[in-house]
C-alpha cells in the first residue's frame, strides 16, 4: 500500500492524527530531507526523495506490497507529489482503479496563511509558480489570488508583474509558516518592488485588490 501523507506546513501541531497513524505504521518513509527530519524517531527504512521522479515511480511499483508512506508538504494534492503518484498508478491497478493508493490530506500552506490573516477562502483563485511560469495576464484578472512560489518566481517577480500592468494590489507574504522564523507581511505591490529582490524564506503569496 502506498500512502501519500500531507504533513502540513511544518509544525507538528499542524499534522493530523491520520497522518501520524500512517507514519507510525509505515515500513518505509519516503520524503525530502526537510520532511524526513520532522520524524527523527521513525525506526523503519527511509528513502530520500530527489529530482528523479521516474526512478521513484519505478521503485514504488516494485515495492507496492510494502507499507510505504510518501511525505508531502501541506496537502499532497495541492501542487504536490500526490498528483504525480495518483496519475502514475491509475492505470496500473486492476480495473484502472487506484486501490493500492491512499492519500491523507494535510493543511496546505495557503490554508494556514488564510487562517493566520483571517481571510476567507471563498472565491480565491489558487495556483502556483513553483517550477512553472503562470500566465500573469490571465491570473491578474482575478480579484483574490493565492499562490505557492519558488526561488525563481517569488514575491518580487510577482510584484513586478502587478506593477507592470498598472494594477493596485495588496500582497500578503507568508514566510516559513508555522515554523520558528515565521513572518507574515502585508505590503502593496509597489513596496514589494522597492524592497528589491531581497531574500525571502519558503513563502506563499496572497494577492488582493487594494481598498
Ligand atoms: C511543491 S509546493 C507544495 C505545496 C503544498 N502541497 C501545500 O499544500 O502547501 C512547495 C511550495 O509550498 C509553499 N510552502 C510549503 N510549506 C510552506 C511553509 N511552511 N511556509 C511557506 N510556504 C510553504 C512554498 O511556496 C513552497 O515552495
Amino acid at each position: 500500500m502506498i500512502t501519500v501523507v500531507g504533513i502540513g506546513p511544518g509544525a507538528a501541531a499542524n499534522q493530523t492524527l491520520a497522518a501520524l497513524a500512517a507514519i507510525r505504521q509505515a515500513e518505509v518513509l519516503v520524503g525530502g530531507t526537510r520532511h524526513l527530519a520532522e520524524f527523527p524517531h521513525f525506526r523503519g527504512e527511509t528513502r530520500r526523495l530527489n529530482a528523479d521522479m521516474a526512478g521513484l515511480m519505478q521503485w514504488l511499483e516494485q515495492n507496492q506490497p510494502r507499507q510505504i508512506v510518501v511525505l508531502a508538504s501541506g496537502d499532497p494534492l495541492f501542487y504536490g507529489i500526490g498528483k504525480r503518484i495518483t496519475e502514475h498508478f491509475s492505470g496500473l491497478c486492476a480495473g484502472g482503479g487506484k486501490q493500492n493508493i491512499r492519500i491523507i490530506s494535510g493543511i496546505s500552506s495557503i490554508q494556514y496563511l488564510c487562517a493566520r490573516i483571517l481571510l476567507d477562502m471563498n472565491d480565491i483563485y489558487l495556483t502556483s509558480s513553483h517550477g512553472r511560469r503562470p500566465d500573469f495576464g490571465w491570473l491578474l484578472q482575478h480579484e483574490k489570488i493565492a499562490m505557492v512560489t519558488d526561488e525563481v518566481i517569488g514575491p518580487y517577480q510577482i510584484a513586478q508583474e502587478i506593477v507592470a500592468r498598472g494594477q493596485r494590489r495588496r500582497m500578503v507574504i507568508g514566510e516559513n509558516l508555522s515554523q520558528e522564523h515565521e513572518q507574515i507581511i502585508c505590503l502593496n505591490a509597489e513596496q514589494v518592488v522597492q524592497r528589491g529582490d531581497s531574500h525571502y524564506g519558503l513563502n506563499v503569496v496572497v494577492i488582493l485588490n487594494e481598498r
